[in-house]
């Protein structure tokens, strides 16, 4: 996309997908580009304005595609090259950009790279990964999957040496000290730039250099390589974003958007589980506190906010208190829990209650950062715990009621995955198609508020003040960018409430409702008083109002 703002990704709504879960267009089980490309006039009609494409490269599957074994290629039963160009340009033309993930820190054990590398020591590729004679080495990492691994380093039998891996056992780490390696990677990204994708997720960042004697992770030389990396992509690519996805506290976090020479974006993710804290508690602290702990950003850069995505809902960034107290209210039963973390949905984590999902929702939306849905929680799509790993999240699309949720025309045991059929989540009840008839659906819902953030560039833009009210489950914020200050005032409690707020610097302003574009009365010189529904929240633009105009309505009738 050509002669556009550089900072669109400040305003942008995201949306990520699996490829094989969205749409099969020659029903061999499972979804590919030309299923996809079907799809982008729902994606269009829903208003996302970019897609986060999850690995849909040549890999043996062990882990979805983030083992990759060959960078610059697409999965053949997701399609060709040629549909991927088409789609990218399908997607381009209705106005929607495309990243795709970056998997910097690892290969697939399969990678032709790995296979020279342990088979040959006098390669110049064996250096491409980390080897040691020794398992000791590098002994305060921590082990991330701590589910299914023992250790960092696994025995190769054919090298003869221990490999390192932060992930699974096959999923030998590169080697980010070897420059070679560096230059095949600068080369792997220019690959896909030119084929016009607009950025990259950048998978598992911290982890891309080790250190003796450090816990390898957000090292100083993985900042550097990130500069290089930042520096090599402006020069050459306009308009292209680096998303980081590092999973660590926030205070961690900052250094990835460097001074605007690392990361364009970041995910935020200590804040996702203290949102669901917060409406659990019927508590404003988890949230408010958590902004309390996040650096200023540059001005040039974006959070990414985001309530589920296709790992687990990780709880590393919890302490043990916080950890227990998130099983207890949202995984109660074992089978739900995977790694640090538990591996369901939104609305099933939300009990299906829709004023729970509109209310998280709402907060993704307003709060500091560029908001991402997970393909299906826009219409309540449920989980299926028994699948293994994290497949329970990462089932087909419901599209109809047809054969297979409309995905595809295969036999059923075709498929990828089962579709959800329970009595809630099922495809029968829960499915785009039904949710398009129904004008009160959530899908319609998602549409609106989606609609309602792209008109007023304070949310993607603004500065954040928290108000601190008494009343300590009603979280309210002001967000404010040029001569727009929107108001945000949400209730997480499950009973009604009532909230005194100090708006005085705002006397005579009046509060317009942005849903229905309703104006409440006018700010005065005392406490402003509030009323809300359960788990209700208001979404208000402070329009200053000549004196005449005090009068406030309900739905249009003035009073
Ligand atoms: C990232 C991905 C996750 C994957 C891991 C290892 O954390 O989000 O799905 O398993 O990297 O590649
Ligand atoms: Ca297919």
């Amino acid at each position: 996309m050509t002669n556009v703002d550089p900072l669109w990704f400040k305003d942008a709504v995201f949306y990520e997908l699996h490829v094989k879960a969205f749409c099969d267009s020659n029903d061999d089980g499972i979804g590919d580009f030309r299923g996809l490309i079907q799809k982008l006039d729902y994606l269009e009609w829903l208003g996302v304005t970019c897609l986060w494409l999850l690995p849909f490269f040549p890999s043996p599957l062990r882990d979805d595609g983030y083992d990759v074994s060959d960078y610059r290629g697409v999965f053949p039963d997701y399609g060709s090259l040629d549909d991927l160009r088409t789609f990218l340009q399908e997607a381009h033309r209705r106005g929607i950009r495309v990243i795709a993930d970056l998997v910097l820190n690892h290969t697939s054990d399969q990678h032709p790279w790995f296979q020279e590398a342990r088979r040959s020591p006098e390669s110049p590729l064996r250096s491409f990964y980390v080897w040691s004679d020794s398992e000791k080495k590098y002994g305060k990492a921590r082990i991330i999957f701590i589910d299914t691994e023992r250790s960092n380093w696994t025995w190769d039998p054919v090298a003869k040496q221990y490999y390192w891996h932060r992930f699974f056992s096959h999923q030998p780490d590169l080697n980010y000290d070897n420059p070679e390696l560096r230059k095949a990677m600068l080369e792997v990204m220019a690959f896909w730039l030119d084929q016009g994708l607009d950025g990259f997720r950048c998978d598992a960042v911290p982890y891309l250099i080790e250190r003796e004697g450090t816990i390898c992770e957000n090292l100083s030389e993985t900042h550097e390589y990130l500069k290089d990396l930042r520096k090599w992509i402006d020069e050459r690519y306009q308009g292209r974003i680096l998303l980081a996805e590092a999973n660590q506290w926030p205070a961690d976090v900052r250094p990835y958007f460097g001074d605007n020479n690392e990361c364009h974006m970041a995910f935020h993710f200590p804040l996702m589980p203290r949102l669901f804290m917060g409406v659990r508690s019927e508590d404003w602290h988890p949230i408010v506190d958590m902004f309390t702990h996040t650096p200023a950003i540059p001005d040039e850069c974006q959070w990414c906010l985001f309530l589920r995505n296709h790992d687990e809902l990780t709880l590393e960034m919890c302490s043990g208190e916080e950890r227990d107290y998130m099983y207890y209210a949202y995984a109660r039963d074992p089978q739900m829990r995977r790694n640090i973390g538990i591996a369901r949905r939104l609305a099933p984590l939300l009990e299906n209650d829709r004023r729970k999902i509109e209310l998280l929702n709402s907060l993704v939306f307003t709060l500091p950062g560029s908001p991402i849905i997970y393909y299906g929680d826009e219409i309540g799509m449920g989980d299926n715990v028994h699948l293994g790993d994290r497949n329970g999240v990462r089932t087909p699309m419901q599209w109809n009621v047809d054969r297979n949720a409309g995905f595809s025309k295969a036999d059923p045991s075709k498929l990828y995955l089962p579709v959800i059929t329970d009595s809630i989540y099922g495809y029968q009840t829960t499915n785009v198609e039904a949710q398009l008839q129904t004008p009160y659906s959530l899908a319609h819902w998602m549409k609106s508020m989606i609609a309602i953030r792209k008109k007023h560039p304070a949310f993607g833009r603004g500065t954040i003040e928290f108000l601190r009210p008494r009343n300590d489950k009603v979280l309210v914020y002001l967000r404010q960018y040029r001569d727009e200050t929107l108001l945000m005032v949400q209730n997480l409690g499950g009973s009604a409430q009532a909230v005194e707020l100090d708006l005085v610097k705002f006397a005579g302003a009046v509060p317009v409702e942005l849903f229905g574009e309703t104006r409440f009365p006018s700010i005065g010189d005392r406490p402003y008083m509030l009323s809300l529904a359960p788990y209700g929240y208001y979404w208000f633009k402070l329009r200053q109002a000549p004196s005449e105009e005090t009068a406030y309505g309900i739905e249009g009738s003035v009073i």
